[in-house]
């Protein structure tokens, strides 16, 4: 759990790209630290779930190297145990939690199977509440999530995932995997994004 209080780290002290420098305010968690906890909630997972049989489905965009470096960890025993079906929520407005599957699998292949769905963060938890409902309908044996972020927010619906890297504050962070209108992608970081770089990539929409 991160506080509320929490400080961060200043820029200079990691490598960050000089382009997006003015672009955030803070390092939050640095990559040595997130790699760290993924691969203890790897092993968390595994000690819940079991290694095998496990189908991992990965929430992309933005939650794909999270995923990445975490079946990283939890494959290395476990070869051949697990395969994943791309997914999206495919508005760009995270509030109305919908969601498309991908490619040519459909969910109804989760029948009877352990599931872990991975997500890169939870913020109000409207989309992992429609994913939640929406693989259940196909019956699984079980459904776990494991989300590397999870966001105090008032507007949270409550929900919990089963692992959770870190808690943290109510402030923007932006990753490789976490963008602000699809820009700061390129961090290996968890940073605060900085006013000056929410005004320079504000979306022309709102
Ligand atoms: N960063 C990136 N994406 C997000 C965030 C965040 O802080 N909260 C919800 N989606
Ligand atoms: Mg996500």
């Amino acid at each position: 759990m991160i506080s509320d209080e929490e400080p961060g780290y200043d820029l200079d002290l990691f490598c960050v790209p000089n382009h997006c420098a003015e672009d955030l305010d803070k390092v939050f968690i640095s990559h040595g630290l997130l790699l760290d906890r993924t691969e203890k909630l790897a092993r968390d997972v595994m000690e819940d779930m079991g290694g095998h049989h496990t189908v991992a489905l990965c929430v992309p965009k933005a939650g794909h190297t999270f995923f990445a470096d975490l079946l990283d960890c939890i494959k290395a025993p476990n070869r051949n145990s697990d395969r994943f079906i791309p997914m999206t929520s495919y508005c760009n407005d995270q509030s109305t939690g919908a969601i498309k599957v991908t490619g040519g699998d459909n969910l109804s292949t989760l029948a009877g199977k352990k599931v872990l769905i991975v997500e890169d963060i939870i913020d109000m938890g409207k989309t992992m509440q429609t994913l939640l409902s929406l693989v259940q309908q196909h019956k699984p044996k079980m459904v776990e999530v494991a989300s590397l972020l999870v966001k105090r927010t008032p507007r949270s619906i409550g929900h919990r995932p089963d692992f959770v890297g870190f808690e943290i504050p109510n402030k923007f962070v932006v990753w490789y995997a976490l963008d602000y209108n699809e820009y700061l992608r390129n961090l290996n970081h968890v940073c605060v994004i900085s006013e000056t770089g929410k005004a320079k990539y504000k979306s022309e929409a709102e």
